[in-house]
């Protein structure tokens, strides 16, 4: 069997960066550099200070102390990575098209293709290709053609190894996962470098766990995998709406159906909408691919899960307007959270800015508190959805360092990501400096509700009866 001596990571985000920190720690043996072009985010990944990688993640700092300048290297040299390695993780972005076919669905695969190319010209020695990055079924194929075509002889294998993993739990996710999944080439050969990965990963996760298919549907699990989950959530959103209409409380709907063992616990929080980098790529990626072939009913379903969170984040947005006396304009709207999630700095697709959007429609103001998330990348985050002139979302959007200052006389506080320590705030204290009525709108239903009404605080949950 093939050992793997030398791992070379192409893209040091999300996905690359915890994942080859975990593989280098439980493989010390085996030299792992994680490369990319972007010189800042390499340099933040090497910072003597732990609290400064460019991720924020809990429990990454550990396990890049043990192992970075030991047998774990972040680089900028891309060819002499890829040149000294036996396996080769892509990991790169994926976002989805924003121009020509397939625009708004399709996956992007301009930056596989360019590492694919830079593979094959680079290597010159005999390697293992893995997909990390989310793809869209049958682009290990593509990947393939190029590597063989355009190579210098040397011979390809290509596995997928999808990423399971969430932010804000990514090393706990990686330490014990519930299955990895390897999908090679059903050949001697393809099973020989099934078996190299799985070797990396015996290191730690019990043979059992580690499931080995073909490629296409190693592929295919990934996005269906995540189709489940968001559907999950669209699901029980939808039903929130029904719950606020009709008086029945959406925790408590989600409590009775999720003790039914069939339908379990997990992904049934109700909220102001997914987010993340992956759910909503994910499903408009199967929706292309299902057009691709024909198949519009199947399609229409899957899109219908999007539809559903963005009409979520849309209501919440109009729920706080029609709260406040149906007009927000030049109101102070104090936002706790920016984030998708709690536990990351990662903002893509984070509801809390479509919900900003629409309220700077009606020409709020919007303060933010965030405990992770940098003023740079709010607004950046509001400049890409192409409303309005980045220099209006600078006049509508203020950051604040304490949160305090960000609460204080505001007309309505709005939750948008679940941090834990917004439940321990001293919300007598924040009552006291807010104008009256004042509201909050908890989109994440993480607040005690009795607590904050005592007080004197009107409050919307998302799902909870609004029936007086
Ligand atoms: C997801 C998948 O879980 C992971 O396996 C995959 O590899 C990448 O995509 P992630 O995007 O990190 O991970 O976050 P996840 O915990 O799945 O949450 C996604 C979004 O759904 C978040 O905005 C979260 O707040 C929301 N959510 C999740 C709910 O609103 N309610 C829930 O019950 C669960
Ligand atoms: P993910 O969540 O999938 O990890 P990120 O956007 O966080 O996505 O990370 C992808 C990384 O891949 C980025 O840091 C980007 O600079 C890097 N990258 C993209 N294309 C290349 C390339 N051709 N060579 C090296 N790095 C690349």
């Amino acid at each position: 069997m093939t050992q793997i001596k030398k791992i070379c990571c192409i893209g040091a985000g999300y996905v690359g960066g915890p994942t080859m920190a975990v593989i280098a720690q439980k493989n010390p043996q085996i030299q792992v550099t994680v490369v990319d072009i972007n010189e800042e985010r390499i340099a933040a990944w090497n910072n003597a200070d732990l609290s400064k990688l460019p991720i924020y993640e809990p429990g990454l700092d550990t396990v890049v102390a043990e192992a970075r300048g030991r047998n774990l290297f972040f680089d900028t040299n891309v060819d002499k990575a890829i040149d000294e390695a036996d396996m080769i993780f892509i990991s790169v972005n994926t976002p989805t098209k924003t121009y020509g076919k397939g625009k708004g669905m399709a996956a992007d695969l301009k930056y596989i293709e360019l590492c694919a190319r830079q593979i094959a010209r680079v290597a010159k020695t005999d390697k293992i290709v893995v997909e990390k990055s989310t793809l869209p079924v049958r682009t290990a194929q593509a990947i393939k053609r190029i590597l063989d075509q355009t190579g210098n002889g040397v011979s390809y294998q290509i596995l997928s190894n999808p990423e399971f993993l969430a932010e804000g739990t990514a090393i706990q996710d990686l330490m014990n996962p519930d299955r990895v999944l390897i999908g090679g080439e059903e050949s001697d050969t393809g099973r020989e470098a099934i078996e190299a990965l799985a070797s990396v990963y015996g290191a730690w996760v019990p043979q059992e766990r580690i499931l080995r298919t073909n490629v296409w549907s190693s592929e295919l699990s990934k996005l269906t995998a995540n189709a489940f989950l968001a559907q999950r959530v669209s699901s029980i959103n939808a039903i929130s709406e029904l719950c606020e209409a009709s008086g029945a409380d959406v925790n408590e709907v989600a409590k009775a159906i999720g003790m039914d063992s069939r339908i379990g616990s997990k992904f049934l929080k109700a909220s102001v909408g997914f987010g993340g980098s992956c759910f909503q790529k994910d499903i408009f990626n199967l929706v292309y691919i299902a057009k691709t072939y024909g198949l519009d009913e199947v399609a229409d379903y899957w899109e219908q899960v999007i539809i559903m969170n963005d009409f979520q984040k849309r209501r919440f947005a109009e729920r706080i307007v029609t709260t406040l006396f149906n007009t927000v304009n030049d109101k102070k709207i104090a936002f706790l959270g920016w984030a998708f999630k709690k536990d990351t700095n990662d903002t893509r697709e984070s509801a809390a800015i479509y919900v900003a959007n629409d309220l700077m429609e009606e020409e709020a103001q919007i303060h933010v508190f965030d405990p992770k998330v940098t003023e740079q990348q709010m607004l950046t985050d509001l400049d890409y959805l192409n409303t309005r002139s980045s220099e209006a979302n600078r006049k509508h959007l203020t950051v604040h360092q304490d949160p305090y200052t960000a609460l204080e006389n505001a007309h309505g506080i709005a939750v948008l990501t679940e941090w834990d320590e917004f439940k321990t705030y001293d919300w007598q204290r924040i009552y006291n400096k807010m104008q009256k009525p004042a509201f909050v709108f908890d989109g994440r239903n993480i607040l005690d509700r009795k607590q904050l009404e005592q007080i004197g605080f009107e409050v919307y949950s998302i799902g909870a009866a609004n029936i007086k």
